[in-house]
């Protein structure tokens, strides 16, 4: 099988400095690095194809259009969308969710309706539903954790009823690094007659992901982590819905016809794609889908499963080591390891890993509930990708070690 030493030389980034250290790069699922066929894909974008898409009657455009057109196919092939015009482009996962709730939720929520969401959303999959509920004089209701972490069954079967108009859940949390069972909660979403929106930012960069496998009606994720350049993201939706739904934004290129007092509005996907779009973005896109598939998921999950299989029982050995999210009774651990030092501010011990040249994030990671839940201000997270080594696994925990010595705790 590969190993992440075939795919390092790929990435320009990793071979660099951080602090005259070696960079051991462990904040993945804050954005991941870029491999040389993606920045050459936008680059060259730029350099050889540029203009505007879907507005000029000369050749460049045409190849604008053709690019931004074919990465929409490629990405409803890889996540297995059943066909392109399901596939809308957008900012990122946050924009994605944001066009569901204020096209899809202001227009189906009433008052007295429920939306169901979980407690370990990213702020993205929470706050726009919070919005819409307060708005529309709506309720909004959590399932929260088993003690292992896990969605709560009993919750996802009670919580889930006949007022429910929406179910937002994520596929992975951000800060737990536990995959739900999405189907589960998709298929109690329709069994009421809901509709069901699952955040896929955490799993579609490491995990084959299906979105008719799962039933999604609504699904969203962002380039950045998964290898592409920012400022490119994913809504996938079912058409009808899509069709059904009002414009998000207005303006140009989303237009049938506009008369001064009235507008026809484009199909599905136009009709949610106002203003020029991210065509390099959409290239590069393109380029880490054909990178990833190239790698293959297998190969991409056994990679990270190491990772994790040799660092948790190093980290349980430390005392001064607490753990969030890694006793979970399924075999559904992802790459990501969220901890606290005993007695150390999270933003102290990221200060101190990032002057041994080890990146990891910490703070609230854009999940205040959860970490209310969690009786927690903040904690560390440490995010694997395949291009990680065991030596950055090493030099993560070597420095651990030195954490609370350097604030004078001793060991
Ligand atoms: N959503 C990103 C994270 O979890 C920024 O770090």
């Amino acid at each position: 099988m590969a190993t992440a030493q075939d795919f390092l030389k790929d990435f320009p980034l990793l071979h660099m400095q951080m602090n005259g250290k070696p960079i051991a790069y462990l904040d993945n699922g804050a954005t991941t690095q870029k491999p040389e066929q993606v920045i050459k894909a936008l680059c060259g974008y730029y350099g050889g194809c540029n203009a505007n898409p879907h507005r000029g009657a000369y050749a460049l455009s045409m190849k604008a259009t053709d690019i931004y057109e074919s990465a929409r196919a490629r990405v409803a092939q890889f996540i297995h969308a059943p066909k392109a015009e399901d596939i809308i482009f957008t900012k990122n996962a946050t924009e994605s969710l944001n066009l569901v709730a204020y096209s899809y939720g202001m227009t189906n929520v009433q008052k007295g309706d429920e939306i169901v969401i979980t407690v370990s959303e990213h702020h993205s999959n929470l706050v726009p539903w919070q919005h819409v509920a307060q708005v529309k004089g709506a309720t909004l209701k959590y399932i929260y954790l088993e003690d292992d972490a896990n969605l709560s069954e009993e919750d996802i079967e009670t919580k889930i009823t006949e007022r429910t108009k929406i179910v937002a859940v994520t596929q992975v949390s951000n800060v737990l690094g536990l995959k739900n069972d999405v189907k589960k909660v998709v298929d109690k979403a329709h069994s009421v007659g809901a509709i069901a929106v699952v955040d896929g930012s955490q799993s579609v960069p490491h995990m084959k992901v299906d979105v008719q496998a799962i039933d999604a009606d609504f699904f969203a994720f962002s380039g950045h982590k998964l290898l592409s350049p920012m400022g490119i993201g994913v809504l996938y939706g079912k058409y009808e819905l899509l069709d059904a739904m009002p414009p998000f934004l207005m303006g140009g290129d989303m237009i049938d016809y506009v008369e001064e007092q009235h507008t026809d509005f484009a199909e599905v996907p136009s009709k949610f794609e106002a203003g020029t779009q991210n065509v390099g973005g959409a290239a590069g896109l393109t380029a880490a889908i054909d990178y990833l598939d190239g790698i293959g998921f297998d190969t991409i999950e056994a990679i990270e499963k190491d990772l994790v299989d040799y660092a948790l029982p190093q980290l349980r050995e430390l005392p001064f080591i607490e753990l969030y999210g890694c006793d979970s009774k399924r075999d559904n651990k992802t790459g990501i390891i969220t901890f606290n030092v005993k007695d150390v501010h999270p933003h102290d011990v990221a200060t101190i890993l990032d002057s041994y040249g080890v990146a990891v994030r910490a703070g609230h990671h854009c999940a205040q509930p959860l970490m209310q839940y969690l009786g927690q201000n903040a904690t560390c997270r440490a995010s694997f990708y395949f291009y990680n080594t065991r030596e950055d696994a090493d030099r993560w925990i070597a420095a651990l070690k030195q954490v609370r010595k350097v604030l004078g705790y001793g060991a």
